[in-house]
């Protein structure tokens, strides 16, 4: 009997082997979280066990400003984004499992930083990326405060007065991606990090962007349909709120509230193809999804898309 159990024990042992051989494991992934999280919280930890059920064996990258989990959770508030991005880039260059390239996603604002690592580094290559609720136009609010949370009230005017001081454009995260309608020209002039990765300004746009974001395999833009966080939630599609130069096209579209969406297929970045998307979408490798629910509510939609777009070969 021992003997059996041995000889049987050694052939699926063997057959294992083969079949390790044979089949390559998954293609590893790299997840940035979102503004208010951690790169190790524990809504991170579950997410990345999850996706292991689904891929196992898979190797997974949580991206980090900081070890300390307090001062990562910080970094999502308070720093430079190019400075960030550039700290990320240096981290994936030295992660040995990600060499022969990965699938990313990112969350909220993880998700056009993701982004700003494909358009300025893509070293080692990105091949699929989703994003959850990005901001890829920008945010044209700060989110509102509760009613009598009056120290909110009052931080959050401050931040919109002077969101395109040079403080806010170096230090305060969330103003790196202030894409005020009424305000353009001084946030073209002023931000330097969303008006770059869009390639907004003419005299300054990198070719490099555009050939790197085109070279992805996949992107996956997820829009939360009920989304009241990120303002306007079509931001998450590459849509935005109509700025002066896009009032021939705002009359057409649906109105929300007083404001006129453009939808991304109008936007100028993406009719003059600016960053590659226009490219990649007329590829067929764009894919516009949506999940119900506000902002980041994952529950019913993470699973298809880490089944269809994580992890393959
Ligand atoms: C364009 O972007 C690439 C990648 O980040 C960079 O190496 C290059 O210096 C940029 N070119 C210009 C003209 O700024």
């Amino acid at each position: 009997m021992l003997s059996l159990a041995l000889i049987i024990a050694t052939a699926v042992a063997f057959h294992s082997l083969v079949y390790a051989a044979v089949v390559p494991s998954p293609r590893p992934l790299v997840i940035w979280h979102g503004l208010g999280d951690s790169h190790s919280s524990p809504g991170m930890v579950e997410f990345g066990d999850m996706i292991k059920e689904v891929h196992p064996g898979i190797f997974i990258h949580s991206v980090y400003i900081d070890k300390d989990l307090d001062a990562d959770r910080k970094a999502g508030f308070y720093g430079n984004v190019d400075e960030q991005v550039a700290l990320v880039a240096e981290q994936l260059s030295s992660i040995p499992e990600l060499q022969e390239g990965f699938d990313a996603i990112g969350f909220s604002q993880g998700g056009q930083f993701l982004r700003a690592y494909v358009e300025r580094y893509n070293s080692p290559k990105m091949h699929n990326l989703i994003t959850f609720g990005s901001q890829h136009m920008g945010i044209s609010d700060i989110p509102l405060c509760a009613r009598f949370d009056f120290l909110c009230q009052v931080a959050r005017r401050a931040t919109k007065a002077a969101v395109y001081g040079d403080w806010a454009q170096q230090n305060l995260i969330q103003a790196q991606y202030f894409r005020n309608p009424s305000a353009y020209p001084t946030y073209l002039r002023a931000n330097h990090f969303l008006a770059s990765i869009n390639n907004e300004r003419p005299e300054e746009r990198n070719v490099t962007y555009a050939h790197n974001l085109a070279s992805l395999n996949k992107l996956v833009l997820v829009v939360f349909t009920e989304d009241r966080t990120v303002v306007p939630k079509e931001s998450s599609w590459f849509g935005s709120e109509a700025i002066p130069d896009d009032m021939q096209f705002a009359v057409q579209q649906p109105f929300v509230g007083d404001k006129a969406i453009i939808p991304m297929r109008l936007q100028p970045l993406y009719t003059e193809d600016w960053i590659g998307l226009r490219k990649l979408d007329e590829r067929g490798d764009v894919v516009l999804e949506s999940c119900q629910g506000e902002h980041m509510q994952l529950g019913g939609c993470w699973e298809r898309l880490v089944r269809s777009f994580v992890g393959h070969n």
